[in-house]
């Protein structure tokens, strides 16, 4: 086995997780776990933050999303932030990841808090708001008509499940997709934003955070040490596990999806291992390439792009 030098407990250990979660049941218990304990979605301060983020981000394309039809990319844990595009006047959002991970159970007290602070939070971060208080209450008794523990699915709020290699939605069926933290663990890179390209109508637009940091080591570059078989035996079953693309690569997939980048803002660490301790396949990486560990991204579809 190709073991970097220095690396082989830490090797040793993860192998032991992994054989772990081959035991029958283990995998699938790891996802429900991951679903539930990434992110930062059951905290109200980070999901209106997170949020933000995306509206201004977005606000660059189109001054506010009313009417729009969105696509929530991995949505995991919780619907919070699919439920603040409703209740900003998004028309509908399709939640599409690869389990249901969000259930009423899987993000307790979330809804409620965020539907408690929503008006402040619009008049604090001056957030577009076409529907007005009065709008937002007849929205919030359609999404919540059943209690604020959990949205109401199929009106305003779809849940889908995709395969990990198409999207179940319809060709030139949404405005805007939005991701945080997702596009690193999908398999299927250049499919995936070939997919979002079909399913976006042109004009349309994309705000996606991407963390290109390895997941399980607390050096942010640690896994660009291994061989993709060795990597794979260590992550490989975990719903951890991440693609190791970089900056580079994601920005290349987007391209040749017909994609335009409107803004590309790249996050750095200056953590970066000797390249003499990089496998070779991630040697030759550029230095900005190397020390980018994620990437904050607005993409749009032009009106001449992919049909
Ligand atoms: C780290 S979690 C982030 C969850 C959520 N966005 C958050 O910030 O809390 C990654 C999510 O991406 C989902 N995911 C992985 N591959 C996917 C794919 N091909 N399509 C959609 N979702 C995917 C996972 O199931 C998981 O829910």
């Amino acid at each position: 086995m190709n073991v970097p030098a220095g690396r082989w407990k830490y090797v040793a250990t993860r192998l032991a997780k992994e054989a772990l979660l081959r035991v029958p049941g283990a995998a699938g218990w790891n996802a429900s776990r991951h679903g539930h304990r990434t992110g930062n979605m059951f905290d109200p301060t980070e999901v209106y933050s997170l949020f933000d983020g995306h509206v201004k981000r977005l606000q660059s394309v189109r001054e506010s999303v009313q009417g729009w039809t969105g696509l929530e990319l991995g949505p995991g844990n919780s619907l919070a932030q699919s439920v603040l595009w409703s209740l900003l006047g998004a028309e509908k959002i399709f939640a599409v990841d690869v389990q249901r991970y969000a259930t009423a159970e899987s993000s307790p007290g979330v809804y409620q808090a965020i539907v408690a602070g929503i008006e402040d939070e619009i008049g604090k971060r001056d957030w577009p708001d076409p529907l007005g208080s009065a709008g937002r209450q007849v929205r919030e008794s359609e999404i919540f008509g059943g209690g604020l523990e959990f949205p109401t699915l199929g009106s305003r709020i779809e849940y889908r499940v995709t395969d990990g290699r198409t999207l179940p939605l319809e060709d030139q069926s949404v405005d805007f997709t939005y991701s945080i933290s997702v596009l690193e663990h999908v398999r299927d890179i250049p499919g995936t934003y070939l997919e979002m390209a079909r399913v976006m109508k042109p004009g349309g637009a994309g705000s996606h955070l991407i963390d290109l940091r390895d997941h399980h080591h607390p050096e942010p570059l640690d896994f660009l040490r291994y061989p993709t078989g060795l990597w794979d035996r260590m992550t490989g079953s975990s719903a951890g596990w991440t693609n190791r693309l970089r900056a580079s690569d994601h920005l290349r997939a987007i391209k040749e999806a017909g994609l335009t980048v409107v803004s590309y803002e790249p996050v750095k660490t200056d953590q970066i291992p000797p390249r003499s301790e990089l496998h070779e396949q991630f040697r030759k990486l550029s230095d900005d390439d190397l020390a980018t560990t994620g990437m904050i991204l607005v993409l749009g579809k032009t009106p001449g792009g992919p049909a």
